[in-house]
Order: structure tokens, then C-alpha cells, then sequence
């Protein structure tokens, strides 16, 4: 029987790649196909250590290129796509919109529409959306429902009230993914997940953002008075949650994902530069002194926070890793990748796929 081909959208980003590295590694019974644009988000270098694996192969290419998109997925005949490519970051969204609705929302449609094209005889409207009739399964984010007040927490059944461009841009995608379920039987399932944390985090995010900082002794930018609060989860929980979902999710449904770990972010920056001091060996109380207050980011959504019932309780999910513990191991890598690190910070990391991937 031959293989089952997944596409995996943005595996050279922090979540796809590690959602690549699972993949590739517990499943030798599907080709993984990882394409990336190689944004200044996408570094092959974070999948170094499974790139020869014979059922990994890499493709570089645009997702809102519908040409494109069109052509690969007819020469491939993928049996199911796991889509992560995404501008990421709010702040380049308030200061580039359009990138974000390119990307985010024109993307999305044109796999949708390529998906929709190669399994268009499978479809009906009792389509169970295992891998033999197809899936598409939909990456998304918490910040679609809004922003919360001091209590409260966002279930699969919030109404959405993005209030960013990133945000409005995945509001838009996860509309249109049911929208395709519901019109076209086209077979789909979503996920919307809280803030992640780990290894391979670009360090424009504050959590690798402040490491990098505190290690070169420069200042940490907190953002007003540091009281918004986010919801963290280790990236590697958020991976197994993706596969679980994939594999025994239901199709046309929803599922949250969160770490149930809140986190006010002046207090998160000071439980990181505790870590960052023992593991440094500084005098306690020498990184918090890099803690700057700047200026707030427009529109900063206040909380987040994430109701993972129903993920827990149908498919038997929950995070792995006190808080604490996966912050310590997060600062380890950081400090053991200085590479990784070096090469990103100064762009160097741009070459790493021409040489490993292009004969000159
Ligand atoms: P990231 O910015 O680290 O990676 C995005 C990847 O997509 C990069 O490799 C980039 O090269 C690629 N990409 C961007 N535009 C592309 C295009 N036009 N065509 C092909 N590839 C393109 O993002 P991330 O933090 O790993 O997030 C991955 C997904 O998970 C996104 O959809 C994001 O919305 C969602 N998400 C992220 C978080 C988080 O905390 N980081 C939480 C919930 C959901
Ligand atoms: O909630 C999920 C989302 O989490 C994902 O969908 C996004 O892709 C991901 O980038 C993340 O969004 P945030 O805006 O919450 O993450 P960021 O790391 O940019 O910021 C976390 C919090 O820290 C937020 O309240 C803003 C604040 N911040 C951020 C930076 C970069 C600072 O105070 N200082 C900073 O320098």
C-alpha cells in the first residue's frame, strides 16, 4: 500500500516545524511534505536534525501564488494538509496589514480551493474526513474570540471578536475553512490555540525576545504596564494536540487547545529573570533591572484565556508540563543554541537553504 502524503503548511516556523518533527519521526508510514516560503519567519535550520529522513521532503513555494498551489497539489495528490503557513506576529500586523490578509486569509482560500479540487469526488455531505477521503485541518489562534476581562474563558463556542489584523485575518480563514465544509462537504477540522512557548521561537515574541535581551544584558521591552495577560502552552503539547486532532478529531468541529496557565506578562518577565539569573550565574535581582516599561501596543487585547474541556474530555488530551519546568528547559535551549541564535539575530540563517537545499 503506498504511503499517505500529508502536507504540512509552514513546517520552517516555530509550531510547524516541531509539528514536522513529530510527524516525520512517529509516523515512518506517511511522506511528509513541508512547504515554506521561507519567510523571515521559516528556518530550515529548525528541522536540521530530521531533514534526511526519507519520508521528510521539503518543497519551497508561496501559498497565495494560486497557480501555484493548484499545480502542486494536482502533481502530489496529498491525501491530507495540516495548514500552519501564517503571518504570525500582531505587531507586523498593525504596521503591515496586507501582508496578513495575503497570507493569512488569500492563502488559506487558495488551498482550500486546491483541496477541494483534488478530492472533489470524494465529497458528500457524510464525508468523515479520515485521510482516505481527505482532510483539511486548520491551524488557528485564541486571539479570534476578542479579549477578555478579569474573568471568563473563551470556549469553542465564543463569538469571534478579533480586534487586530493578525487576528482579523484568522477570524477570516477559520470562516472560510467551515464555510467550504458547509457548502462544499469539503472534509475540515480547526484548532484555536493559546500563546505557545519552546525552542525555534523567532525572538521577535516576547518570551525569546527577552531571553535573547537579558543574555546580551539589554533592556527587556514590556509592553504599558506589563497587566495583559496571555495563556501559555509548551509547543510540544501543542504538537500532540495536533496530532491527536488530526488522527481523532471529528470533522466540521472545533476544538480549543491551552495551557490553563495565566500569566500576567511584568510577572512572567520576572519569573524568567529569576531563571535567567541562576542559570547565568548573575546576582539575583541583576536581570530584572533590564525591565523597561515602553510604549503600549495599539489595541492590546487585555486577556486570553482558554476553555480546553471538550479536548480533554473527547480526546483524552491535557498539557504535559508545569509552567516552570517548561520555561527552564525553554532558557536551556535558548542557551545551548547560541548558533541558532546567532544565525537568526544576524540573518545568516537566510543561507542555511541554499546550502542545504540548492546546488549551486
Ligand atoms: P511562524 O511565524 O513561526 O511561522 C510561520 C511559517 O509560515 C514560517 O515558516 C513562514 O516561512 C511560513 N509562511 C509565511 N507566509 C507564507 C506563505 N505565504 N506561503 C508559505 N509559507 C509561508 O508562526 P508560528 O508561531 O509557528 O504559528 C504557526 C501557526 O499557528 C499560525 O497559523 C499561527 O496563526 C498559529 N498559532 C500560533 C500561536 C503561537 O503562539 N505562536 C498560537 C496559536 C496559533
Ligand atoms: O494567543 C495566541 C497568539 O500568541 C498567536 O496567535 C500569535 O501568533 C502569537 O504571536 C502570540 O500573540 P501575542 O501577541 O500574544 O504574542 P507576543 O509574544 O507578541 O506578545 C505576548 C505578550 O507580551 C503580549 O501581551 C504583548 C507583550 N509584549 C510583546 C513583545 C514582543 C511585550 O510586552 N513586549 C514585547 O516586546
Amino acid at each position: 500500500m503506498s504511503k499517505k502524503k500529508i502536507l504540512i503548511t509552514g513546517g520552517a516556523g516555530f509550531i510547524g516545524s516541531h509539528v514536522v518533527r513529530r510527524f516525520v519521526t512517529q509516523y515512518p508510514g506517511y511522506d511528509i511534505y513541508n512547504l515554506d516560503a521561507l519567510t523571515y519567519a521559516g528556518n530550515l535550520a529548525n528541522l536540521k536534525d530530521i531533514e534526511h529522513h526519507s519520508n521528510y521532503h521539503f518543497i519551497k513555494g508561496d501559498i497565495t501564488d494560486a497557480k501555484f498551489i493548484n499545480e502542486l497539489f494536482h502533481d502530489y495528490s496529498f491525501d491530507a494538509v495540516i495548514h500552519l503557513a501564517a503571518e504570525s506576529h500582531v505587531d507586523r500586523s498593525i504596521s503591515n496589514p496586507l501582508d496578513f490578509i495575503m497570507t493569512n486569509i488569500v492563502g488559506t482560500v487558495n488551498l482550500l480551493n486546491a483541496a477541494r479540487d483534488i478530492w472533489k469526488n470524494k465529497l458528500t455531505s457524510s464525508s468523515s474526513g479520515r485521510t482516505e477521503e481527505g482532510l483539511f485541518y486548520h491551524i488557528s489562534t485564541d486571539e479570534v474570540y476578542g479579549s477578555l476581562g478579569e474573568t471568563g474563558l473563551f470556549t469553542e463556542t465564543t463569538a469571534y471578536d478579533p480586534r487586530s489584523p493578525y487576528s482579523a485575518s484568522k477570524a477570516s480563514s477559520d470562516h472560510l475553512v467551515f464555510a467550504y465544509h458547509h457548502t462544499y462537504h469539503l472534509p475540515v477540522v480547526l484548532s484555536n490555540c493559546s500563546n505557545n512557548y519552546g525552542s525555534h521561537h523567532f525572538p521577535e515574541k516576547l518570551i525569546p525576545l527577552a531571553i535573547n535581551n537579558i543574555k546580551n544584558n539589554k533592556p527587556v521591552p514590556v509592553y504599558g504596564k506589563g497587566e495583559n495577560v496571555r495563556d501559555w502552552l509548551y509547543v510540544e503539547d501543542h504538537a500532540r494536540a495536533i496530532d491527536l486532532i488530526f488522527h481523532k478529531g471529528k470533522t466540521g468541529e472545533k476544538y480549543n487547545v491551552g495551557g490553563n496557565n495565566e500569566w500576567k506578562n511584568i510577572d512572567l518577565i520576572q519569573l524568567l529573570c529569576r531563571i535567567m539569573d541562576k542559570k547565568l550565574k548573575r546576582p539575583e535581582g541583576n536581570s530584572a533591572k533590564l525591565i523597561t516599561f515602553v510604549t503600549d501596543r495599539p489595541g492590546h487585547d487585555l486577556r486570553y484565556a482558554i476553555d480546553s474541556s471538550k479536548l480533554q474530555r473527547e480526546l483524552g488530551w491535557k498539557p504535559s508540563l508545569q509552567f516552570e519546568e517548561g520555561l527552564e528547559k525553554t532558557v536551556d535551549w535558548y542557551l545551548a543554541n547560541e548558533e541558532w541564535l546567532a544565525q537568526v539575530t544576524s540573518g545568516e540563517y537566510k543561507n542555511y537553504y541554499r546550502q542545504q537545499y540548492q546546488t549551486l
